[in-house]
């Protein structure tokens, strides 16, 4: 970390360096350290122009986040250093290259002149953390590029490019070269000493923010609102509208759908590190991957590879199986073009790197196998003891199975190090989420391979121990058992899906398994009833798929759909419901909302916590961005063991208690993680993998 001091002339040139992203950290002293470097330059009498630039990759990538954890005044000290740039009296110059975001892109606003390197890109993504932009984004870019536009920028989040930003004024020149050598070139000249807070209240004010706030939708997260509140407040007094947006920053920070969204920014780059992994592990070469298996898994497996630039072959032993999915993937690929989301040569080339095959042989050079065919351990073992033949011997052989034991599998394989689990979710190519099952056996560099290319292809891969269901279906049986349960004691589909999805699920629970088709979960119940006979489901899911209503697929699940999409309320599935409560002697009760969310939080807070004490996940954020990513839980809301931090594990425990005491109350045992996390007041956040891992 420092800010690096070059003098050229009469201009001192500061470089911020500070990490991957020269964050600007308050809490490491950095903006410090930038706050006494300008103010040095200021001073200083053989200076007559300061530049400031990004050491690295980038020009900033914004405040640090994890100041916000701390004390709030960290953030102050950022509007310190922006506001004493900006009163500089001698002329500075911001050389963008790379990315100036957030603070960073805050900073450059203060500047007096930008310049941006072609290719760079520019933004306030703070929106998409729950926040607006603190340190005067909301009073300046509105000057500079007018309201409407800077509007746009900050509810979208979504950054602009160096070529769009030198279009609508946000800076003043592009270049191609070096970008701190065109900064010295203006420098040499007269550079301007314009101070953009000083800048007119744009002409469109009125309009933009009336149109905008209109359009605001509501949701947990204030951050739009709050941003929208900031502009319309834009005046001569730039001090009233910093104010403003400092006070309105900071209840913001403080609040549960910022502290979420945060989460699951750090939580997407924890997952991504495995932990025990020795330094000088790498991943192995990955430059052909074998699909095996031409069903709609395997389909989507094949396109989530291409659409990265992997090259896939293919191996469908059924001839027509392995046409209809190849028209599949050209139809898919095709329609990316038709939607202006590629050009032909990206279509042309992605259908170029696929090729297909009938036979297994066709795999002996492939680094990498991924087998997707159905899901029963007799034909998996054909097809692992096949590929074990026939594939080089350092190629990783993966199973996409969700439920079968990988370790059986792996035992198949003459060297079982090379298998690993990379479980999908449907459709593989555009559900975001890989569990990655790391077997006994799984070599530590076949683990790091698969996350890899988990990371290559766009997903978010998070490593999962071998368990029935891993951890994200293992926790959704006893989510769905508590559905299932509110049902027959009083509850409606529509009520429950109702509540959870106004709580911040994506899909309620009884759509998604109307979605997810029902039989899949018939089958599990039916052989659970011999594996776990004290573990009994409630029998009125089942009487539903008795009639073969198994979804959207059949045309009717708990929910019909006249026009194949959306979900009506069926009377006949009402009348069900209620005939089944009868028929078991149940008297039903109007049960409220927060029972409903709460039953059904609590049934995987609680799983979860088993699964972390097993050490089939990591560390609880692993099982958050499982949820996040897999199962459509708000992203503002953290996941399911953030909530229960939130919760505090005390009164997790209480209700955990509360609810072991009632119906069914077997199903409420509090994991005995929990039960020592509330006894000495921890929180699931502060786990060490270690604590919670069982390996
Ligand atoms: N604060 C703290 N850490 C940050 C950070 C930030 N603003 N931006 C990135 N990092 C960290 C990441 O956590 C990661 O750490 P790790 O290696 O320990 O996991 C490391 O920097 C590298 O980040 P990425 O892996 O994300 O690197 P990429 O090259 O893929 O992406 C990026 C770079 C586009 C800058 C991306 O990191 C990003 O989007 N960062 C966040 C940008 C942002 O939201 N800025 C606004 C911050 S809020 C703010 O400025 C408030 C102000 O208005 C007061």
């Amino acid at each position: 970390m420092a800010v690096e001091k070059r003098r050229e002339g009469e201009t001192i040139v500061l470089r911020l360096s500070n990490g991957p992203v020269n964050a600007l950290s308050a809490g490491n002293g950095f903006v410090d350290q930038i706050a006494a470097a300008v103010d040095e330059a200021a001073g200083d009498p053989a200076c007559r122009v300061i530049v400031i630039a990004g050491a690295g990759r980038m020009f900033c990538g914004g405040a640090d986040i994890g100041d916000f954890d701390g004390a709030p005044t960290q953030v102050s000290r950022v509007r310190d250093v922006i506001a004493a740039v900006e009163a500089c009296e001698k002329p500075v110059i911001m050389a963008i290259h790379g990315m100036a975001l957030g603070g960073g892109l805050e900073l450059a606003m203060a500047g007096h002149y930008r310049i941006a390197q072609a290719g760079s890109r520019l933004g306030l993504p703070e929106v998409t953390l729950g926040l607006l932009p603190g340190a005067g984004g909301t009073q300046r870019l509105p000057r500079l590029i007018g309201a409407g536009a800077a509007l746009d920028m900050m509810l979208s989040g979504k950054p602009v490019t160096a070529e769009q930003a030198a279009s609508s004024g946000l800076v003043d020149r592009l270049v191609d070269d070096d970008v701190v050598e065109a900064a010295l070139e203006v420098a040499r000249g007269a550079p301007p000493l314009r101070r953009t807070g000083a800048l007119p209240v744009p002409v469109d004010l009125a309009e933009a923010v009336d149109a905008r706030r209109a359009k605001l939708r509501a949701g947990l997260s204030q951050a739009p609102a709050r941003i929208v509140d900031c502009v319309a407040a834009l005046s001569d007094d730039l001090a009233a509208g910093l104010a403003l947006e400092a006070r309105l920053f900071g209840e913001l920070m403080r609040s549960e759908a910022s502290r979420g969204l945060r989460h699951a920014f750090f939580g997407e780059r924890t997952v991504a590190r495995i932990p025990g992994l020795a330094a000088d592990v790498r991943p192995r070469d990955v430059r052909r991957v074998g699909v095996v298996g031409g069903g709609l898994m395997g389909t989507g497996i094949a396109l989530a590879l291409l659409n990265a630039g992997v090259p896939v072959t293919m191996v469908e032993l059924r001839a027509e199986a392995l046409s209809k999915a190849e028209a599949a993937i050209r139809k898919t690929i095709q329609r990316d073009v038709e939607k202006g989301r590629i050009g032909q040569d990206a279509a042309d080339a992605r259908m170029a790197a696929f090729t297909s095959a009938t036979e297994l042989e066709a795999l002996a050079e492939a680094d990498l196998v991924i087998e997707a065919v159905f899901e029963d351990m007799g034909v998996k073992k054909q097809v692992f003891s096949a590929l074990d033949a026939i594939t080089r011997p350092d190629a990783i052989l993966a199973s996409n199975t969700s439920t079968l034991d990988l370790d059986a599998i792996a035992a198949l394989v003459a060297d079982p190090s090379r298998v690993v689990g990379l479980h999908f979710f449907s459709p593989a190519n555009i559900m975001r989420l890989l569990e990655v099952v790391r077997g006994r056996d799984t070599a530590p560099d076949v683990l790091a391979t698969a996350m890899a290319l988990g990371k290559r292809i766009g997903k978010v891969g998070v490593v999962s121990g071998v368990c029935d269901g891993f951890i994200g279906n293992r926790m959704f049986e006893e989510y769905l058992r508590q559905v299932y349960f509110l049902l027959e004691e009083g509850a409606l589909p529509q009520q429950i899906d109702a509540a959870m999805e106004r709580w911040g699920m994506a899909m309620g629970p009884c759509r998604t398994m109307d979605l997810a088709g029902h039989d899949i979960g018939w089958a599990i119940r039916k052989r659970r009833a011999v594996e776990q006979p004290d573990r009994p489901y409630s029998g009125v899911i089942d009487r539903i798929c008795e009639l073969g209503r198994f979804g959207q697929k059949s045309g009717k699940g708990i929910y019909v759909y006249p026009d194949g999409r959306t979900a009506q309320t069926d009377p006949e599935i009402t009348r069900l419901i209620e005939d089944y409560s009868a028929e078991i002697g149940l008297q039903r009760r109007a049960i409220g909302d927060e029972e409903i969310v709460g039953r059904c939080l609590l049934a995987l807070v609680n799983e979860g916590a088993h699964i972390l004490e097993e050490g089939i996940a990591y560390r609880p954020v692993d099982i958050d961005m499982i949820y996040l990513h897999g199962y459509g839980f708000g992203r503002e809301r953290g996941g399911p063991m953030f909530q229960a931090d939130l919760m505090g594990l005390p009164a997790v425990l209480d209700r955990l208690r509360a609810l072991a005491a009632g119906r069914n109350g077997w199903a409420w045992t509090p994991a005995p993680l929990i039960e020592r996390l509330a006894a000495t007041g921890g929180r699931f956040g502060d786990l060490d993998f270690q604590d919670g891992n069982a390996q």
